[in-house]
């Protein structure tokens, strides 16, 4: 297992650091596995002045797998937008063409009243949202600012999705539903967006290959509303970049912490970058705060997605519930009241565990 480590910014480097202790663990068990070390985001901007600099790319490109802390921060806000840290997380999504993003929102059991929901909402919420990562309104041309007919400065942006695009994300969103409750919700804005009826027309097509698989579509403002409506109703929701990417913000929320939930980014021949979906969280960084939960749950989709061993993952997965199970609560899981443990606490407890 070849393994690119990217800390990224804020808290990454401290999260980041108790997902290696779990793949040190694991090589001391024999399995081998090589790391290689590079920088995303701020960091290397600040090391490289780029937030994807040549290096990053090549060590990127060598690897099988890449893990990620989280890339931004305030320091890098004043930066030109090509320098920005988010340009680095762009810019290496659509280099290794990882165009499938998967996003699950569950539940654990023990974290039930952490949720802004009501429990009996969410109690056993177990929801995959693919989100395609390197199409949609994020990447297409023409953009950027012109001087309209009345004289005035406007920005615009362009949205589209070909034909080839929607399928080959689709496919994902039928083949996940096959191995989960076989149900598949496609969400646009098809009332309204030509991209969304095209994208309608081309689920539908392909569902005729998966006859067991029940589909259906909604429009992106209703599946915001259901999602805290009834979140149970969903098995696997599948979408285009910047619908998938707000929702998957909400549905995170569902689950009691944005602390909480992995992703995995995968090409077509399953390399992937796993990360938190949580941000760099620069109020505590540096403070030995942050939750690594979410992180070393990013591992356990490498070992499952990028190099087949479910058996690793699964013993990841049930470490970090015995963990919850225990009642170690960082800050973002604990109830009033619950004592708190930092980062590295936490850490030691998961790589016990697993
Ligand atoms: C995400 C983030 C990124 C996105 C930002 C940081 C560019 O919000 O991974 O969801 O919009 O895709
Ligand atoms: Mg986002």
């Amino acid at each position: 297992m070849n393994i690119l480590i990217l800390p990224g910014d804020g808290i990454g480097p401290e999260i980041v650091s108790q997902a290696t202790r779990v793949l040190e663990k694991f090589k001391t068990e024999g399995l081998s596995i090589q790391l290689t070390h590079g920088h995303l985001g701020g960091a290397a901007y600040d090391v490289h002045g780029h937030p994807y600099p040549e290096a990053t790319q090549k060590l990127a490109r060598a690897a099988d797998a890449i893990l990620l802390g989280c890339v931004g921060g305030p320091k890098y806000d004043t930066l030109p937008r090509a320098m920005r840290p988010e340009q680095g997380l762009l810019g290496i999504r659509k280099d290794l063409s990882l165009f499938a993003n998967l996003r699950p929102a569950m539940l654990y059991p023990e974290l039930a009243a952490s949720s802004s929901l009501k429990p009996e909402i969410v109690a056993g919420l177990d929801i995959m949202i693919i989100r395609e990562l390197t199409g949609d309104i994020y990447f297409g041309q023409p953009r950027g600012r012109r001087t309209n007919a009345a004289g005035e400065t406007e920005g615009f942006d362009t949205m589209h999705y070909a034909t080839s695009e929607i399928e080959r994300i689709a496919r994902v969103g039928f083949e996940t539903a096959m191995k989960r409750n076989k149900r598949l919700c496609s969400v646009d804005k098809a009332n309204v967006l030509d991209t969304s009826i095209l994208w309608r027309e081309v689920v539908t097509a392909m569902s005729a290959q998966y006859p067991e698989v029940a589909l259906s579509h909604m429009y992106v403002d209703n599946a915001a509303m259901q999602l805290v409506r009834a979140p149970k109703q969903f098995d696997v929701i599948v979408t285009g970049n910047i619908f998938g990417d707000i929702l998957s913000d909400e549905a995170s929320m569902l689950a009691g912490s944005i602390g909480m939930l992995p992703s995995a980014s995968l090409d077509a021949n399953q390399k992937g970058l796993y990360e938190p979906i949580h941000g760099s969280a620069p109020d505590i960084a540096g403070q030995n705060k942050a939750n690594p939960i979410a992180t070393v749950l990013s591992l356990a989709m490498m070992m499952r997605y990028t190099f087949g061993r479910t058996d690793l993952a699964d013993r990841i997965e049930s470490g970090v519930r015995s963990v919850l199970k225990a009642g170690l609560r960082t800050g973002d899981i604990a109830m009033a009241g619950e004592p708190i443990i930092g980062t590295s606490v936490m850490g030691d407890a998961l790589v016990a565990a697993i």
